[in-house]
């Protein structure tokens, strides 16, 4: 992987910069970016996050971990963890999980986010053979790459990048296999609202979104 100190505009790789690591590639850049997500972590509108419905467990008698499988650049994260969740992040491709863990490390500098960044732990690998060391966790989350769309200006530039550093999903089958094989009280999946179900399988109950949907299994 290379990282450089300078941003060169014919380069594509990974730049240190004042703001913080960054991702090149032509005209398109990555940033993580949690100081943006500052109003979204606020009590009233972490309320009214489907992921976080989707992840509560009514009258739990100790804190929750929710296992992030596949954190990508850790937003879904943080909101669990602004919500009072220890989240312990999984993300296998080695430039997403540089820049995520520069987006932690910059957070825990910053006074409103430390705390919340407290509780999320990155593993810088594949969570398809990480999970089996994690202990009973609770809630296992899953995001596995959207399959790609045919409009691509309907997909956020974010993604468009991810996209050209990772295809969509080609091992979902073992994803959902190793989160079941954890045994984890509830497994949330997110799909786009019409997609079909992570590897065919049915979930217990959606929580349907304007353009997300939170398939829950709950075993
Ligand atoms: C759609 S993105 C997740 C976005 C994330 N929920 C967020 O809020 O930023 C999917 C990410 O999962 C990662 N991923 C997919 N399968 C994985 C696996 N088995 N283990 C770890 N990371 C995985 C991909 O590299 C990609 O960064």
């Amino acid at each position: 992987m290379k990282e450089t100190d300078s941003l060169n505009d014919n380069e594509t790789g990974l730049f240190k910069t004042e703001e913080g690591l960054i991702y090149k590639n032509g005209d398109l850049m990555i940033k993580g970016d949690f100081e943006r997500m500052l109003k979204r972590l606020t009590h009233a509108n972490l309320s009214h996050e489907l992921l976080i419905k989707a992840c509560r467990i009514k009258n739990a008698d100790h804190p929750l971990t929710v296992v992030d499988a596949t954190a990508g650049l850790g937003e879904d994260a943080l909101l669990l963890a602004a919500a009072g969740f220890n989240v312990e992040l999984f993300e296998r491709d080695e430039v997403i999980a540089a820049l995520l863990k520069d987006t932690l490390n910059r957070a825990l500098k910053n006074e409103k986010l430390s705390f919340i960044v407290s509780r999320m732990h990155l593993h810088e690998e594949d969570s398809i053979s990480g999970l089996k060391d994690i202990k009973t966790p609770d809630i296992i989350y899953l995001d596995p790459m959207f399959p790609a769309r045919s409009k691509s200006s309907l997909v956020k530039k974010k993604f468009q990048v991810i996209h050209t550093l990772e295809a969509p999903a080609e091992d979902e089958d073992k994803l959902l296999s190793a989160a079941l094989a954890a045994k984890p009280q509830r497994i949330i999946i997110k799909r786009p609202l019409k997609g079909a179900f992570l590897n065919g399988v049915k979930p217990s109950y959606s929580i349907n979104g304007k353009t997300v949907r939170y398939d829950c299994i709950v075993l």
